[in-house]
């Protein structure tokens, strides 16, 4: 049975909207969900949330495939595993798939897989494919931007998170593929009937 989903995708692909429509969805139907997020709100997270501003004082940015990883430690063994073993839904705004397409810019993929393997592996992931110039003019829109938030950059992780997509298939990691250029109800109604299927 589905009961921990990840929602992935390019900065502007819209998986905090999409996160936030899923749970609100199960919750309507009586389910107890918890939604959440990387980088996390807690101690890890809002140190890696000021490399992402580029704020002074914060740590380099080839820190981060290690402070991701520890944040997702931190998300798992606080947050996520108690909430599954309670019997909850979990939906969390990006996972790991986040970290290989995103650091393995900066650090080879097998490393950033090292990292990463022993964590949880979400019963499904939800990826949202929404070019990157669409993605740029959504970002527009935003008022704080973020270090990736670029189209050179983004072209690149782009890239790599169709190789990373067919890597993690290749251990028989459940992704679904979703276009994310549809309307946002659209886009909400596949996530939906891929989950209960
Ligand atoms: P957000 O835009 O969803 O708030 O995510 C923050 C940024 O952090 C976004 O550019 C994606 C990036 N990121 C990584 O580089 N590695 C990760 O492991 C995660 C979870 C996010």
């Amino acid at each position: 049975m589905t009961r921990f989903v990840a929602i992935e995708g390019l900065d502007g692909a819209g998986t905090t909207t999409q996160a936030a429509r899923l749970v609100q969805v199960l919750g309507s139907r009586g389910r107890v969900v918890v939604a959440t997020r990387e980088p996390t709100t807690g101690p890890i997270g809002r140190i890696i949330r000021t490399t992402l501003r580029a704020e002074v004082n914060a740590p380099a940015e080839a820190t981060l495939p290690w402070l991701f990883a520890a944040d997702r430690a931190d998300h798992l063994h606080r947050t996520v595993l108690p909430a599954l073993e309670e019997g909850a839904f979990v939906v969390t705004d990006r996972y790991f798939h986040s970290s290989l397409a995103y650091q393995s810019m900066s650090i080879p993929l097998d490393e950033v897989w090292g990292l990463n393997q022993g964590f949880r592996v979400p019963d499904v992931t939800v990826f949202l494919r929404v070019p990157v110039d669409e993605c740029l003019r959504r970002i527009g829109d935003r008022q704080i931007r973020e270090i990736f938030e670029e189209k050179s950059r983004l072209d690149a992780i782009s890239a790599s998170y169709e190789r990373v997509v067919g890597f993690l298939r290749g251990k028989g990691h459940h992704i679904i593929d979703i276009d994310g250029t549809q309307p946002q109800e659209r886009v909400a109604e596949q996530i939906l009937a891929f989950i209960e299927a």
